[in-house]
């Protein structure tokens, strides 16, 4: 414990920068006492003894004339025998005191730097400097337990909660018998010094022998193609590390409905399932806790959000009902549960947060993305779409929030077009066509180089060019249709053949060769059509919203998921993936739902936020309203039927509407290629 304060009748003026809270106090009173009087944020774990290091402090010397104040370092008490140990054992900047051994002598100005301030602000997106407060939902606390007396016979567990309300004002804890039954052991492992992980100030989850600093937590966006994860560190809010995989479910179905067929069809499959789930994302605990050399015994939090299929299935929880209308939940709430209760390589006694779920197609990722994107706060009228094998669609202000979901098909990622594939080295993620020549140039993943430039085969000899990924696709259709290529009803020009050798026969349709070559490749007229068919479904169901919202146009529209942040903004809407807007406001977000997890990570109240927030949201079923068959089949037109696209216009030359019969120089069948 620090000594106690000396103090005399003289009284010291003090300022506390950045917040500029000032005070009187007696000489002697320890900064950190000083700024918990004033209200000043100063972190500490160890409670004021010379352990931790939380509550670092520089001084600032000088004549603050706006304040009142000459600080001078004599103002303080010279270096204290614990700070010199701690400067010894873990180093001490110059000028950095420890607040809680440093003593008044005089009037001075105080700089409580962010590393120091339990609510300091970290930005959790760099793309807009997105800062949240840091608040995590466990804490340490350090105390000091009174041993047992034969005289005043109480519980190990009464006098540990004595000691917590003594030290730390916390009071009316939970212990669960999980804990209680490690806790005599510890106690005395500690000579009755323990530290204690306090969830929510509410709970007790974890005691350690002895002073423990160390505290992480995990941020999860379980998706249904792939699992991303960040290692935070829960004092500093600091990504540490980050790790992502394919969904190792993947081998039971490529989509959702698969996955849920296979548990229809296979009694006992959604513990496969949920086995395979959970192995995964223990493979990600092992590798991000590898890479930060953190213990995964120190992760004592995690969030996870993601669609309600994969959030039922890492519960352990049969996702059958929602495999059909009316798509019933077991639970659309928030809810906390132990590590050990969903199989975590973590520690056993984290504690695990899952995001709320929207409804049986909306699930917890769409609630990481409204929070990560905060429409809710904006008077914008916001469409958000989280283009995947369903798009996630929310549109709304700080008024009123719709949320739908609608069935594009697995087309934007790759599968069923012909040469499609997943982002991965070799994959075409770029594509321009000469309008006048027809003839493309393009770029692979993992290669800085244009096709049409010197050295490109060079480069892209090891990875091959092995096929078109999602961003390539929509660029390569939405390019085909601005070169003529495409008439406005998507159908492929045969009579360019004559123009250009890239324009080919194929049965009765046409197609265009992309790459020419030992692996050639070629768009389809199916792959067009699955890209018609998908964005139709993107459309129609924002078109929805837009009604049930009464707009006809939106002020901003963020694309967020792993691919839909990587589509070329401009060309969704040369698609009509997307409604007209002013491109300058149309946006790639990156991944929002796990930006959504890492802010429910670090900033506890995020978490009551978000769940009233879904509470309001209301769902619109795509599915059961008629208009949206009429909308569809408008939006197959490049980029629209009939709704005009003036903004798009200004900044890009769309073609004149051109129509070209579905009809090669063949009559024959059709040929459904596919590339194995
Ligand atoms: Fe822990 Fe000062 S509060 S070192």
């Amino acid at each position: 414990m620090p000594s106690q304060p000396v103090f005399t009748d003289k009284s010291h003026l003090v300022v506390f920068m950045p917040s500029g809270k000032r005070g009187r106090f007696p000489e002697g009173t320890a900064v950190l006492e000083a700024a918990r009087t004033l209200g000043v944020d100063i972190d500490s774990v160890c409670g004021g003894r010379g352990i931790c290091g939380r509550c670092q402090v520089d001084i600032t010397v000088g004549d603050f004339a706006k304040h009142g104040v000459k600080s001078e370092l004599s103002s303080l008490s010279p270096l204290a025998a614990a700070e010199e140990k701690f400067k010894e054992r873990r180093g001490l900047k110059d000028g950095r005191r420890l607040s809680c051994h440093t003593k008044l002598q005089g009037d001075v100005v105080i700089d409580v730097p962010s590393s120091s301030q339990v609510h300091k602000q970290v930005i959790v997106k760099k793309a807009d400097d997105r800062k949240i407060e840091m608040d995590p939902a466990i804490r340490l606390h350090f105390v000091q337990v009174q041993e047992p007396d034969m005289h005043n016979p109480t519980g190990d567990f009464e006098r540990l909660a004595a000691a917590l309300h003594q030290q730390w004002g916390l009071d009316d804890l939970e212990c669960d018998l999980r804990t209680l039954q490690a806790l005599q052991k510890v106690l005395r492992e500690g000579d009755w010094n323990v530290t204690v992980a306090v969830h929510r100030e509410a709970r007790i989850t974890k005691i350690w022998p002895g002073f423990h600093n160390l505290a992480y937590g995990l941020a999860v966006d379980v998706g249904s193609t792939t699992i991303a994860m960040h290692l935070c560190d829960l004092a500093s809010g600091a990504v540490v590390a980050s790790s992502g995989m394919m969904n190792p479910q993947i081998r039971y179905g490529e989509d959702l409905m698969s996955r849920v067929s296979y548990v229809m069809m296979n009694p006992g499959g959604e513990k496969l399932l949920t086995d395979a789930v959970r192995d995964g994302i223990n493979e990600l605990i092992a590798t991000v806790t590898q890479d930060a050399d953190v213990d995964p015994g120190n992760i004592l939090n995690a969030v996870f959000v993601g669609n309600p299929i994969m959030h039922h299935l890492l519960l352990g929880i049969d996702p059958t009902e929602l495999g059909g209308a009316p798509f019933a939940l077991t639970t659309n709430s928030g809810m906390t549960v132990w590590a050990s209760e969903i199989g975590l390589t973590s520690n056993p006694d984290g504690r695990v947060y899952f995001l709320p779920c929207i409804a049986g197609h909306v699930g917890a990722d769409t609630a990481a993305v409204i929070l990560s994107e905060a429409p809710h706060l904006q008077e914008r009228m916001t469409l958000i779409v989280d283009v995947g094998t369903n798009a996630e669609i929310v549109l709304g202000n700080n008024q009123r929030l719709l949320a739908a979901s609608s069935p594009t098909g697995p087309a934007f990622e790759g599968a069923q077009i012909s040469c499609g594939q997943r982002a991965a080295a070799g994959a075409i993620e770029r594509v321009r066509i000469d309008p006048e020549t027809l003839e493309p140039r393009y770029k692979v993943i993992g290669c800085d180089l244009w096709s049409d430039e010197d050295g490109f085969e060079r480069e892209v000899l090891q990875s091959g060019v092995t096929g078109i990924c999602g961003s390539g696709i929509i660029e390569i259709i939405a390019e085909m249709y601005l070169c003529g290529i495409l008439s406005t009803d998507g159908v492929i020009d045969g009579s360019l053949a004559e123009k250009s050798d890239r324009v080919v026969a194929d049965g009765r349709t046409f197609s265009y060769v992309l790459r020419r070559g030992e692996n050639e490749l070629k768009i389809f007229q199916t792959d067009v059509r699955a890209i018609q068919l998908a964005k139709a479904a993107l459309y129609a169901g924002a078109k929805l919203l837009m009604d049930r919202m009464g707009v006809e146009t939106v002020d901003r529209i963020l694309l967020t998921g792993a691919f839909g942040s990587h589509i070329d903004t401009k060309y969704a809407m040369v698609l009509g993936m997307i409604p007209d807007c002013d491109l300058g406001h149309v946006h790639g977000v990156g991944n929002a739902a796990g930006t959504g997890a890492r802010i429910a990570l670090l900033n506890k109240m995020s978490r009551d936020e978000i769940e009233e927030v879904v509470k309001t949201v209301e769902k619109v079923e795509t599915a059961v309203e008629p208009k949206f068959q009429d909308y569809f089949v408008d939006a197959m037109a490049l980029p629209h039927k009939t709704a005009p696209y003036p903004n798009l216009s200004k900044a890009v030359t769309l073609p004149e509407a051109k129509t070209v019969p579905e009809n090669g120089p063949e009559g024959g069948r059709r040929r459904r290629r596919r590339r194995t």
